[in-house]
């Protein structure tokens, strides 16, 4: 269930407060404090504790304290990891409501704490039954006083904190749930829901279009591929040349044949659509605030499975340009999958590409769960936005390079390119193979860090991350103003 957000005039005397400061002389007159309140909170201050906890009777008043000189994107996620912190006490004692007060004079830190706490506030529950309420939040409702917020801007934080959440349940969604089938049907709805319009292609069509790569990583497993097209093109748009974002949508990676080797490296193989989630629902943000930018999304899905039919290393795939792949790892399924779409893409004549992926793990080793890898061929002006938006939303980006001589890395002997490279460089090999598939300024995005985490980092919660949605939506509205 979400979380929701009222502007209200006044807030109600007997509501739990949290509230954000950033100079000591701010508690004292605004914040209504008594002096023992206002003494024992300064010498929490000068105890960096934090966040501040103060029982108020039957109230709990909580306050976050971050200096004024701390600027930029740091101090931005300092807020929302902090506002993240108190939402785990409300819930931790009970609350289902609680007020934030902004005694900073600046709106926009209101906005960030709202979305540290929308992003904190998240819970995977559709599988749990039963009557036990044991672990489940109960906060259900923030209040903010109209004076310390900025209305549109709120807005906006609720509907991209609500598009990473149904991102983030996009990906927890197991198999058993979540077949390419069943992912088009859900992209479906959220395209009914938001107001762009969603083309599904099916089997037949995905053959006769001959998607080489989709077709033979859907060759082992016993449902069908998926090859879903998004559009959202308001009336007036900025750009002439659509936006095309393109999503891994491997809805389970078994690594086919070449089974994955590492005991439990299967286990959370579940995430492999999470580039197709973050195009999903990042589209999804962009429909509902209207922005006015003609962008397109791809998502080709199937399963990789090692079943039947499945393909086999050594095998030679044309693809949907016309060039050849030898396989020689069926792990490596993901490149095969975007490659069809990224030849796809072409028709459009875009101004430009994104891909998205959890594609290798060469580029989680390399950072981690802290970024993103990134390659580009879109040139500065680009990469330059994009890694501003990383920072703006805190899914900060690493640009690797594609340099010509990796590409003796996946010469093949038989083929025109095989589907592997060897030892080194694997996040590198993986992009290299991508851009033989593009004939437009691109970025692919390797997201294979981030997308699902082993433990909490504050509002980015266990699993499924939702990342790349604020991302893409920041970036694009970069571009739409
Ligand atoms: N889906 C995996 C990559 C991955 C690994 C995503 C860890 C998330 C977390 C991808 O399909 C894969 O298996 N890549 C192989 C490529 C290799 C066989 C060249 C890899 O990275 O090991
Ligand atoms: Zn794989
Ligand atoms: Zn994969």
């Amino acid at each position: 269930m979400s979380t929701s957000v009222q502007i209200v005039k006044i807030i109600q005397p007997e509501s739990s407060i949290l509230f954000l400061a950033s100079k000591e002389s701010q508690l004292e007159k605004k914040a209504g404090l008594n002096d023992a309140q206002v003494a024992f909170v300064k010498k929490a201050i000068g105890n960096k504790r934090k966040p501040i906890v103060l029982n108020d009777g039957n109230r709990f008043l909580f306050v976050v304290f971050n200096e004024d000189k701390e600027k930029g994107s740091k101090a931005d996620e300092q807020w929302r990891k902090d506002a993240c912190s108190v939402i785990a006490m409300c819930n931790s004692n009970k609350l289902e409501e609680i007020a934030f007060v902004n005694l900073t004079g600046k709106k926009r830190i209101t906005t960030l704490a709202v979305e540290g706490a929308l992003l904190g506030n998240y819970q995977f529950l559709k599988y749990r039954t039963g009557e036990k309420k044991d672990g489940i939040n109960t906060l259900k409702n923030i209040t903010i006083p109209a004076s310390d917020a900025d209305k549109s801007e709120i807005e906006e934080v609720q509907i991209t904190s609500q598009a990473a959440l149904i991102a983030r349940d996009l990906v927890n969604e197991p198999l058993s749930y979540l077949t390419a089938e069943q992912l088009s049907k859900d992209i479906q709805k959220l395209g009914k829901e938001a107001g762009f319009s969603v083309e599904v292609f099916n089997k037949a069509k995905i053959q006769s279009l001959k998607m080489g790569g989709l077709l033979a990583v859907n060759l082992g497993s016993p449902n069908p591929p998926t090859f879903t097209i998004l559009e959202w093109k308001p009336g007036r748009v900025k750009n002439k040349k659509p936006y095309v974002l393109v999503g891994k949508g491997v809805v389970y990676d078994t690594g086919g044949l070449s089974l994955k080797p590492t005991p439990g490296s299967m286990d959370t193989m579940k995430c492999d659509m999470s580039g197709a989630a973050a195009v999903a629902c990042s589209i999804y943000a962009i429909a509902k605030a209207k922005l006015r930018v003609h962008v397109i999304g791809l998502i080709p899905a199937t399963e990789n499975r090692p079943g039947g039919n499945a393909y086999v290393p050594g095998d030679v795939l044309t693809m949907h340009n016309g060039s050849t792949v030898e396989v020689l790892n069926t792990d490596a399924e993901g490149r095969l999958i975007l490659a069809d779409a990224l030849s796809y893409a072409m028709q459009y004549k875009p101004e430009l590409v994104i891909d998205l992926a959890t594609l290798t793990g060469a580029a989680a080793r390399a950072i981690g769960p802290e970024g993103i890898v990134y390659m580009s061929t879109a040139g500065r002006k680009v990469n330059d936005a994009l890694e501003a938006s990383g920072k703006n939303v805190y899914e900060r980006l690493v640009k690797f390079p594609l340099w010509d001589e990796y590409d003796n890395y996946i010469k093949s002997d038989i083929a025109d390119v095989k589907n592997i490279g060897g030892p080194n460089a694997g996040a590198i090999t993986a992009g290299m193979f991508l851009k033989r598939f593009t004939d437009y300024p691109w970025v692919h995005l390797d997201i294979a860090g981030p997308a699902f985490l082993d433990k909490a980092d504050g509002y980015r919660l266990k699993n499924g991350s939702g990342v790349g949605v604020r991302l893409l939506f920041d970036f694009l509205k970069s571009n739409a103003s």
